[in-house]
């Protein structure tokens, strides 16, 4: 987990999923990665198997479910995944929201299996309510700057900072995303504690995903 990350959500839009998933997936391995970052891509349920033919990208899922493998309709087993090639997932995305006791069996479970849990929190205060849990990061992103233009670090700075005295005592990085679309945010970010970002839109929805990407990254 060194590095700064910069998780890139494909979520569900129609730019990053199905053919285009794998379109976007084969540009992203052209591009080359500075000292010191790691890419990863969130892709969509429907696109998981992807990982089988992206070996060399770190691809994560967009939630896991706790249960186990056998009679568990529906639900994405961590055991699954770890078998395509997915090493981590987000978990409580704000579009995704699970409950309390879903949240701590999944980062216990993920511990045991040495799965990645992107724990994903909408305040301080949940920020404090699981950070006990240990998860690998915690991603706090503000609901309403979801999708929109400004970022997280320019709007809610304070807030970030509090998450990450709040997880630096548990020791667990933080992301931060919502709004995020250029590397200021990134750097912004990181002078805030951060550890990394979470990108959808800025990324996704850019015209260009691969410059956008190339430049978010680059000094
Ligand atoms: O998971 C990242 C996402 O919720 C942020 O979305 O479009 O504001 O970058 P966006």
């Amino acid at each position: 987990m060194e590095g700064t990350l910069v998780l890139t959500n494909f979520k569900n839009y129609p730019q990053s999923t199905l053919l285009n998933a794998e379109t976007l997936l084969s540009q992203f391995a052209g591009i080359k990665k500075p000292a010191g970052i790691r890419l990863v891509y969130s892709v969509s349920p429907i696109d998981l198997g992807l990982a089988r033919m992206f070996r060399d990208l770190e691809l994560f899922a967009q939630h896991v479910d706790h249960d186990d493998p056998g009679a568990s309709t529906g639900k994405i087993t961590m055991e699954g995944l770890i078998d395509l090639g997915v090493t981590g997932s987000l978990l409580n995305h704000s579009e995704n929201r699970i409950g309390s006791y879903a949240i701590e069996q999944t980062v216990v479970k993920s511990k045991r299996l040495g799965f990645e849990a992107v724990l994903c929190v909408e305040s301080a205060e949940e920020a404090e309510k699981y950070a006990t849990l240990k998860p690998s990061y915690i991603a706090y992103e503000p609901p309403e700057l979801i999708g929109g233009d400004v970022s997280v670090s320019t709007s809610k700075p304070e807030i970030v900072s509090d998450v990450v005295s709040i997880c630096e005592k548990h020791d667990v990085p933080v992301l931060v995303g919502a709004g995020v679309k250029n590397r200021n945010d990134l750097v912004k970010s990181l002078e805030l504690g951060a550890r990394g970002i979470l990108i959808a839109s800025g990324i996704v929805k850019s015209g260009d995903p691969v410059t956008s990407l190339t430049s978010l990254i680059s000094s």
